[in-house]
């Protein structure tokens, strides 16, 4: 399975049908409100695996249903449920997956694929069972939850080994120590201006508002873009950072993420002044 992974990773074959498929989700999911709320801005965290619990929940305890006697309404009302809550699950999906890199989309354009496929065969055992051919919709229910399993094997290694709405930036605290350290002359830090500093190889941004100042990691979570040479924006009353590659936005006095691709929050650190220099360390 790693060796075919790999394959899949590497095959620039799956381009021609992922750069169209990425333009039509674009193209319909246009709305930055829309885009967001699917994401999983308002949540912190990314909303497609979190909605994927009620179809694969309902689909495995369908199959347990299904190996027991006089269940068939009760599954078929869990098959039911499984159908049409995977519809809002997979468009979340589709979201994700258009924001990411090259390599993932690939990876993730077979993850689709086979939850596509188990969609299909879901909806055949629905309409089977709901034609009184019982055993038809147990067959394809069986056959539904086979690809549906391969579909979240693949969505495992895209999330966990390839890291896909994972944030990118928190790793980057693992080698930090906790210790105070002095990262600029208080005097010296310009109003309301992105600078970039280090802190033990860890590249951070400073941006001072009158005697307060943030200290954030630099590395964007959602694919490492710099937020250093970003913009400073302001959303919703607040000053923000926004990333150059994908339009990310972080709130600079909290790092909460106002605007997707990211789903995920930005790390602040703690700061304090002592003899007029700015100090940080591990929070
Ligand atoms: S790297 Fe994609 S938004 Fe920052």
């Amino acid at each position: 399975m790693r060796a075919l992974m790999t394959r899949i990773e590497q095959n620039a074959k799956l381009d021609r049908i992922g750069d169209r498929l990425q333009r039509a989700v674009q193209g319909t999911l246009r709305g930055q409100r829309v885009r967001d709320l699917l994401h999983g801005v308002w949540l912190g965290h990314p909303l497609h695996p979190a909605m994927v619990q009620v179809p694969v929940g309902a689909w495995i305890s369908a199959a347990v249903l299904d190996l027991l006697p006089g269940q068939r309404r009760a599954a078929t009302t869990l098959v039911a449920l499984g159908t049409v809550s995977a519809v809002p699950a997979a468009v979340a999906g589709l979201n994700d997956w258009a924001a990411l890199a090259r390599d993932q989309r690939r990876v993730g354009l077979v993850h689709a694929a086979s939850n596509t496929v188990g969609l299909a065969l879901y909806a055949g055992s629905l309409a089977a069972r709901l034609n009184g051919r019982h055993g038809t919709g147990r067959a394809l229910a069986y056959l539904g939850l086979s690809a549906a399993s391969m579909g979240a094997y693949i969505g495992g290694h895209l999330a966990y080994k390839q890291g896909a709405q994972v944030s990118q930036s928190i790793s980057e605290l693992h080698r930090m120590s906790d210790e105070w350290q002095a990262v600029a002359d208080l005097a010296t830090l310009p109003q309301r201006q992105l600078v970039t500093r280090e802190v033990d190889d860890v590249s951070v941004i400073l941006y001072r508002h009158g005697d307060d100042v943030t200290v954030m990691l630099e590395r964007c979570p959602h694919q490492s873009g710099p937020l250093g040479e970003g913009e400073v924006q302001e959303i919703d009353g607040h000053a923000c950072v926004v990333c150059p590659w994908h339009g990310s936005a972080f709130r600079l006095n909290g790092g909460e993420v106002v605007h997707g691709p990211s789903p995920n929050d930005q790390q602040i650190l703690p700061t304090r002044v002592v003899d007029g220099v700015l100090q940080t360390k591990l929070p």
